[in-house]
């Protein structure tokens, strides 16, 4: 793009310059979709198109010239926008020199292309400072079938001193549309995932945290942007982004004079200059995106597919049903009583008991949430034969075993606390302030990382037959300070390196064994963060109505078997209800089963055989939302087996208005049109009879005409449906 100064619009509209040919075209290219970036004879790096991939790679030299654009605002279109020079929007990247300058100007020097793997394409363009010694590599990494780009910079530098990064983003987007329609979240704790959607004004709209433990609590990483118009599940060009970062993030959208996007996501440079030694190389987290003309449901099977192949520890593999006693008993229990739960576990035939918090400190014991928190020694008047007892009771039941920690955190209230004060997060000179009665360990220290990473170890290695983890973080930082580390600017981004250094060493050791990562609700959830762990907890809020809404809007973003779902008390809906909530990710249970009625506990090991039966489409199968429950009566959400023979399909009564029901059909998708189908209703209570018209019916006709799955109020708020290939 040619920038066109205001006082030379006179002789601009008839002689544009419009003709500076671009030297080298780099293209970053999916399936579907192609990233196209020029190097101008001033050797800019600018973002030529985003978009659907043309027919030729020749047109892609075509497009410049068929805009007009009248703008003083520079070179709006840098590939990756640099601060103090001749960049006056948003920038991506700001830095002072180590002689206190703050100008940066990057110029093309080369390219290089790596097949990484098999569909996986890397591009790497190094970009120079023109005065100073200074080097940024954009990375772009191509998905090919799935339509996936994680974009990441390294930022290097060889000057005398120490350079201050200001701002250091990861990626910076451009896109040249007749309108953005930003689809973004809020929440707080138990109201995760609330959506909004505005359209974006001139100006910039930000989405960001500085919670520095997590990057949710109150708005997540995520979001998507429809261009042109809003899109629809099925219909509308939509771009999904998600940050993969587990701490403070910053996304910018910018509508700029010209109507067009700048989108620069990276970690939150609030209160985070990071000061980089020379020859340092800095890693930025990556920015992953898909892009489709199909509309949501794919932008999110997209990212599912990327997610389970390429992200997500055992994505391709199975999940693991469980028992947590958090809800049975809190901090209220000893070795009998959990002996009877694991016995429980078996006896309604999940695979796993999850002993959570409450199990470990002496000196403070952990009764409840005050105390004990950093003391990873078992509580031995609640467990005299410690965890090994425990696991070996799991084995001989027939079950396996898995146990809670909160590793980052400390109670003050704990030895942890007073043998090592200097390891806490804190402002020296002022008040502690507490979330949940503890504090934050600070993770930039080295010590503390090893102390963190042999906290799992230790268990581990003393009980090899533990199989399972929950990961909690129940706490934000107050008063982020660091007694150890030399620049406070660098605290809260070298926190969650210091996370991921003992996450590494945690997958190195242990790289495939499930770990939850739970945060007193999803506000930990992220694509970074996924790299270490099988599943997250998408809330605390296990009401089975609000789940189905709260669900429904992380399943555009992360595959339902990372989604931990368990059946609680929460709520007024039945057994029934609860469970079919639950299955619609990685089911669990966090119940007295001595407590459910007999005809509660045969329903409830019935569903858990029917969901193991039905756990590939969950799992590893395409998702469908096929009804929106803000906008419908009755939700439904279908889940297909890659080969398309076997489908399940969940319906959920979302409304109290009078005579609300599923009056219609419900059109299902992702089926064969010319195989013929069973369909039927499954996982009923005991006794209970179907009214659904079941029967075979062709794949087109589901797809067309659809199945009424005879939702309503009572006993029928909540329908299964299976869907088989009818041989
Ligand atoms: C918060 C989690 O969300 C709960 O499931 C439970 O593990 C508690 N922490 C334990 O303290």
């Amino acid at each position: 793009m040619t920038i066109i100064k205001r006082i030379a619009l006179a002789a601009l509209l008839v002689a544009p310059t419009f003709s500076i040919k671009a030297q080298i075209i780099v293209a970053a290219e999916s399936k579907q979709n192609a990233l196209v970036l020029q190097v101008t004879p001033k050797k800019e790096l600018n973002t030529l198109y985003f978009g659907a991939k043309l027919g030729n790679a020749g047109d892609y030299s075509n497009i410049a010239k068929q805009y007009r654009y009248i703008s003083s605002t520079g070179e709006a279109d840098q590939a990756y926008s640099t601060a103090g020079n001749i960049n006056i929007l948003e920038p991506a990247i700001a830095v002072t020199h180590a002689d206190g300058n703050r100008s940066l100007a990057l110029k093309y020097v080369d390219h290089k292309t790596k097949q990484v793997s098999d569909g996986v394409t890397l591009v790497s363009i190094l970009l120079r400072d023109s005065v100073y010694n200074f080097d940024v590599t954009l990375n772009y990494q191509t998905y090919f079938n799935e339509n996936v780009t994680e974009q990441w910079t390294i930022i290097k530098h060889r000057e005398k001193r120490e350079v201050v990064l200001n701002k250091y983003a990861s990626a910076n987007l451009y896109l040249q549309n007749n309108g953005y329609w930003l689809t973004h979240f809020n929440g707080e704790w138990a109201q995760e995932m609330h959506p909004e959607e505005e359209k974006l004004s001139h100006g910039i709209k930000t989405l960001d945290s500085k919670l520095g433990t997590r990057a949710d609590l109150f708005q997540p990483p995520v979001f998507m942007v429809a261009l042109n118009k809003p899109a629809t599940e099925d219909e509308g060009q939509v771009l999904y982004g998600n940050l993969e970062w587990s701490g403070n993030f910053k996304i910018d959208f910018e509508v700029d004079p010209n109507n067009n996007l700048r989108l620069i996501a990276g970690i939150n440079n609030h209160a985070a200059d990071y000061t980089l030694k020379p020859n340092k190389e800095f890693v930025t987290p990556k920015f992953v995106y898909t892009l489709t003309d199909k509309g949501k449901g794919e932008a999110s099977r997209n990212l599912h597919r990327w997610a389970r192949k390429y992200k997500v520890v055992d994505g391709m593999g199975p999940r693991l049903t469980l028992l947590n006693n958090w809800e049975a008993t809190y901090f209220d229990f000893n070795e009998p009583k959990l002996t009877e739960l694991i016995k429980a576990t078996k006896n309604l035939g999940v695979d796993l008991f999850l002993l959570d918090d409450g199990w470990f400190g002496n000196k403070y014991p952990r009764n409840g949430d005050k105390s004990g928190l950093g003391d990873w020694d078992v509580t031995k008047t609640k467990l005299p034969n410690g965890i090994a007892y425990l696991t070996k009771t799991a084995e001989e039941t027939g079950v396996k075993f898995g146990i809670w920690i909160e590793p980052e955190m400390v109670n003050p209230k704990s030895e942890l606390y007073e043998k090592h004060p200097d390891w806490v997060v804190k402002q020296p000179a002022r008040p502690e302030y507490y979330m949940r009665n503890q504090l934050v360990l600070d993770l930039t220290n080295p010590k503390v990382q090893d102390f963190v990473f042999n906290i799992v170890d230790d268990l581990f290695t003393k009980n090899p037959k533990l199989a399972y983890i929950k990961w909690d973080c129940n706490s934000v930082i107050f008063n982020a300070n660091s007694a150890t580390i030399a620049h406070q600017g660098n605290f809260y981004t070298d926190y969650v390196f210091g996370l991921y250094k003992v996450l590494d060493r945690v997958r190195a050791k242990y790289p495939k064994v499930p770990i939850m990562l739970c945060s007193g609700g999803g506000g930990r959830v992220d694509y970074g963060a996924l790299k270490y762990f099988t599943e997250y907890w998408p809330s605390d809020n296990t009401d089975p109505l609000e789940r189905v809404f709260i669900q429904w809007e992380y399943s555009y973003f992360y595959p339902s078997l990372t989604s931990s779902n368990h059946v609680t008390d929460w709520g007024k809906q039945p057994i029934k209800f609860r469970t079919d909530v639950a299955m619609m990710g990685k089911l669990g249970f966090d119940i007295v089963v001595s407590k459910l009625e007999a005809n509660e506990l045969a329903f409830a090991q019935g569903a858990i055989k029917l969901y193991n039966q039905f756990s590939e489409a969950i799992w590893h199968g395409d998702q469908y939302r096929l009804q929106d429950p803000w906008k419908n009566d009755v939700a439904s959400v279908m889940y297909v087996e890659p080969n398309q023979s076997k489908a399940i399909m969940f319906n959920y009564h979302v409304s109290n208005r009078y005579r609300s029901a599923s009056i219609r059909p419900i059109a299902l998708k992702g089926l064969q049109a010319d195989k013929m189908y069973a369909v039927k209703e499954i996982n009923l209570m005991p006794g209970q009879r179907s009214s659904m018209p079941g029967g075979t019916y062709s794949g087109k006709f589901l797809m067309t005409i659809g199945i009424n799955p005879v939702v309503s109020d009572g006993g029928r708020a909540s329908v299964v449906v299976s869907i088989e290939e009818a041989k």
